[in-house]
């Protein structure tokens, strides 16, 4: 075999081969990526994640522990007066940890809400004082109060702001020096939304204008931290998902509101063909795994998109 020593372009002899396999395999997008020597790809590691009792924050914490991750996690499990909407229940967070289980990994899953900083640094020190270790962190949480009369109130802008930008620092910040803790790097990943990227979502409701400027924000801060963090290889990036078949969506309030609004539902088509006009939970939650993964150990400070060409086509 021909060795290429060409420093510019590298020994090609040290090429570890069957990483370069897992990573192909993590793009092709399967549910389980076991390498040949039955590995995960986050095997022994501990993600923290937000907003995980259903929906898109469950489908990461349970594709984590397929990978060979243990979870620690919390939810708010009650609902939000400015919110129309029911959110996750206790039962909720139940089913989460059993699906994670089964897997054979630590679910150490709590009730709290993401706006009570002192409350989510309980549930990382003392999730992390258990487990021993800290590698990822999914800050997920998130409402949209975009429907109902309650859009319409100061309330709206506020959960929107609260949850979705304050929760978010209140996630991360109590998160890094765990990560930091380590010297092992990390990375840290925010749930965004194309809405982060674009202004077209809905009515200029107070609801949507919280929803929207919440979801820019986390870009600026994932910025800042992603400079910040990068000395210590803690990568951070913001994911911006289209529209996705969640209970956040796929509730009735949400059904009625495009209704009423015809327009606003003509402006949230995908140019890509994407069955019921949704994507899936797992379609997220595939992204990220390339994020977090050694699939993009050189992916930092992106805004990184998995929306059917939506916003390419604003
Ligand atoms: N569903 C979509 O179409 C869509 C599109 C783009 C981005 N997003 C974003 O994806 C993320 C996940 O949403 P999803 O689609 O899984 O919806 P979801 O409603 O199923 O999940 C959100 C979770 O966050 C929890 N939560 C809400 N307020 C909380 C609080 N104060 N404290 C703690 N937990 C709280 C909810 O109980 C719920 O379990 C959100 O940030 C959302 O804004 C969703």
């Amino acid at each position: 075999m021909t060795i290429d020593t060409n420093p510019l372009i590298g020994n090609y002899e040290t090429l570890d081969l069957k990483n370069v396999a897992r990573r192909q395999n993590v793009r092709s997008g399967g549910t389980k990526d076991k390498d040949s020597n039955g590995m995960g790809l986050v095997d022994n590691k501990v993600a923290f994640i937000s907003g995980v009792a259903r929906g898109q924050g469950r489908s990461h914490a349970v594709r984590l522990a397929e990978e060979g991750a243990d979870i620690i996690g919390f939810d708010i499990c009650a609902n939000d007066d400015a919110v129309e909407y029911p959110l996750a229940t206790q039962d909720d967070l139940d089913e989460t940890t059993k699906l994670i289980e089964k897997f054979g990994r630590r679910a150490l899953l709590s009730v709290a809400d993401v706006r009570d900083h002192e409350a989510v640094k309980r549930v990382v020190d003392d999730g992390v004082a258990e487990l021993g270790r800290l590698d990822i962190v999914l800050a997920n949480a998130g409402v949209m109060a975009i429907t109902g009369q309650q859009r319409l109130q100061r309330e709206a802008f506020l959960a929107g702001i609260d949850i979705m930008l304050t929760g978010v620092f209140n996630t991360v910040m109590p998160a890094i020096p765990h990560l930091r803790a380590g010297g092992r790097g990390g990375s840290i990943v925010i749930t965004s939304s194309t809405a982060g990227l674009v202004g077209g979502l809905g009515d200029g409701s107070p609801g949507v204008l919280g929803y929207t400027a919440s979801k820019h924000a986390v870009v600026g801060l994932m910025r800042a931290w992603a400079n910040v963090l990068a000395p210590e290889n803690i990568r951070v990036n913001t994911v911006h998902p289209t529209g996705v078949n969640s209970p956040m969506i796929a509730n009735e309030a949400f059904g009625r509101y495009v209704q009423e609004f015809p327009t606003i539902a003509q402006n949230l088509q995908n140019p890509l063909p994407v069955p019921n006009g949704l994507l899936e939970p797992q379609d997220v939650t595939d992204s990220i795994m390339h994020l977090i993964s050694d699939a993009g150990r050189y992916i930092t400070g992106t805004t990184y998109v998995m929306d059917a060409g939506f916003t390419n086509n604003r």
